[in-house]
């Protein structure tokens, strides 16, 4: 069998792909050359040379990437020790922070205008900045479909939290606290605390959310320095990481390194595997079928449960593990010594960013502390980190954490207390007078892809006060929406089809019942057929969301939670290959 490392050609100047753009001695090139001389460079800047395209999501809107602002002067210094020629290009940032409705409507925006950028620009490799939540799907997807060499660059968990010497994790103590308040057992000068504590320097969160997760996905599938997405955006490391991206990614172009030859079915696996056992976000579901389909590997729900049945979760961090956090979880040997780990479920033979094999990237990777990064004999949980649903309730699938949820939920059958809308369920949730028992199951509806729009992170449903006095943390929740990768608790989440365009949950009434069994991979509601087609006769489909705008087509375009949640015309089998553009 021929290994993909032997496909590695050397090119020459003249092969670049920016060559076409600067080279000839035409009128147009001509254009080219006196608009780069216009910024200051002489040829010896630039002719012959790699072209690197540094793709920044800073923002001043953006925590989580502040420090990019500094590290795309690391990365040109990489690129010119190298003999390339960097060129910094802006793209969208997806600020999970500050973006509404949801970043999650935007991240395909962002991998359109990647893939555009790239293909339009004079670049002949690019450098991907990027780390909280959508902007990593949103960046690979883009240049996995524009198919020049890349590197990612992840932008590192920020440090631990800290308030009062308790240690603080992203979102999952914001949500615990928060309980507490409305539980009215912590004061308000506490929770001022909380909230000056909990975000303490700049990079992405550093709880297993969703931003680590997806970031450890990249990194397993190849496409970063190899073990680069542990690295706490604030330690030295993490510069000289930055650096060392400027100057690979310049000999990736020379050695025609194409992420084709990376991102395989295999490494799709291995970045499957890593998730798993990392106790992934939920998130990651979408965004892996996303990114493989972009790569040309037709993943689905069902390769992410056989996976999840056979993976146990062995990275001990927040909020599927008890006690660390990324920080502590870098310390311990980070991503690289959890994939030695798991080296017999992993095919070490695939290729990363290097031009090395998985298997070379993590010979002799340490573990220092074997209660963070757990061996197999003695995992957190014996099963991986998601499962999928199926039943009469969503029928094209759903996901759960079960590593997250209280064990009395593995099998429960309970009546359906049924939210219409977010708001809805807001201005009802801290009635304490709510009709609502521990047994029941809180639904809220038309908060999916098209629904929500964007398919917001309200799937954790708030715990109703009339509960949470009672001294009450968990309850079984379900939602055609998604939740934060550092939320916790017993939510069933990305039913499809979601209820705005029909899917079953269209029809559940309060009072119905519902059971799941997670075991056997269950979600019913027992209610006759003839009920249910009855209940579908008398259904509207609401109102469009958007009649405009980005929106607008975002509605006509987007497909359901178990296909990836992709642009129909951004597939790759969508359509003729876009092609170079004519110059
Ligand atoms: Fe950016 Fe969590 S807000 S990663
Ligand atoms: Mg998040």
């Amino acid at each position: 069998m021929t290994q993909p490392y032997e496909r590695i050609r050397r090119k020459s100047p003249e092969d670049l792909r920016s060559a076409r753009w600067f080279a000839p001695d035409d009128l147009r090139s001509f254009g080219h050359r006196s608009r780069i001389m216009q910024m200051g460079y002489a040829p010896e800047d630039w002719a012959g040379k790699p072209i690197i395209g540094i793709l920044n999501t800073w923002s001043d809107l953006n925590p989580c990437h502040a420090h990019f602002k500094h590290r795309v002067e690391d990365v040109k210094r990489g690129v010119l020790q190298a003999g390339g020629f960097p060129v910094e290009m802006p793209a969208i940032t997806l600020s999970e922070n500050f973006m509404k409705p949801t970043t999650m409507l935007y991240r395909n925006l962002l991998a359109m205008e990647v893939e555009e950028q790239i293909r339009a620009h004079p670049v002949d490799g690019v450098v991907l900045l990027g780390g909280c939540d959508k902007t990593t799907p949103g960046l690979t997807m883009g240049a996995l479909t524009a198919g020049l060499p890349m590197i990612y660059l992840p932008a590192g968990p920020m440090l631990r939290g800290n308030y009062a010497g308790q240690q603080l994790g992203s979102g999952s103590d914001a949500w615990k606290y928060w309980d507490e308040r409305r539980a009215g057992t912590i004061t308000a000068q506490q929770w001022l605390g909380v909230e000056g504590g909990i975000a303490r320097s700049y990079g992405h969160c550093m709880t297993m959310g969703t931003a680590s997760t997806m970031t450890a996905i990249a990194d397993a599938m190849g496409l970063s320095i190899p073990g680069a997405s542990s690295i706490p955006a604030p330690d030295a490391n993490h510069i000289r990481m930055a650096s060392a991206c400027g100057r690979r990614i310049v000999e990736m172009v020379w050695e025609n390194l194409t992420p084709d030859l990376i991102v395989t079915p295999q490494a799709v696996r291995n970045a499957t595997v890593v998730a798993m056992a990392m106790g992934c976000s939920t998130n990651a579901v979408i965004h892996l079928l996303a990114m493989a389909r972009r790569a040309g590997v037709h993943w689905s729900l069902d390769d992410l449960d056989a996976l999840g049945r056979t993976t146990p979760v062995i990275a001990n961090v927040r909020p599927s593990g008890s006690t660390y956090l990324m920080e502590d979880f870098f310390y311990a040997g980070g991503l690289l010594g959890m994939m030695g780990q798991l080296k017999e479920k992993l095919d070490l033979d695939c290729l990363t960013v290097m031009g090395e094999t998985l298997g070379q990237a993590i010979a002799d990777a340490p573990v220092y502390n074997e209660d963070v990064i757990r061996p197999l004999s003695n995992p957190v949980y014996h099963e991986g980190s998601l499962a999928v649903l199926r039943g009469n309730l969503c029928p094209d699938g759903a996901v759960i954490k079960p590593a997250a949820c209280d064990a009395r939920f593995q099998r429960h059958t309970g009546p359906a207390l049924v939210f219409d809308s977010y708001p809805e369920m807001k201005a009802a949730i801290d009635d304490e007078n709510l009709d609502v028992t521990p047994d029941h199951i809180l639904v809220l509806r038309n908060a999916g892809p098209l629904g929500g729009p964007g398919m917001p992170e309200w799937g954790m449903l708030p715990m109703p006060k009339a509960l949470l006095k009672q001294g009450h943390r968990d309850m079984l929740r379900i939602s055609d929406a998604r939740m934060s990768g550092t939320s916790y608790g017993a939510c069933v989440l990305h039913v499809a089809p979601e209820a705005h365009i029909g899917g079953p949950l269209a029809l559940l009434r309060t009072g119905d019942l519902i059971s799941i069994d997670i075991p056997a991979r269950t979600l019913n509601m027992l209610v006759s057929d003839e009920e249910l087609e009855k209940r579908r006769a008398e259904w509207k489909q609401p109102e469009p969301k958007f009649e405009r705008g980005y929106g607008w087509m975002f509605s006509k375009h987007i497909s359901q939670a178990n296909e990836g949640c992709d642009f129909d015309y951004l597939t790759r089998d969508f359509g003729k290959a876009a092609g170079e553009p004519d110059i």
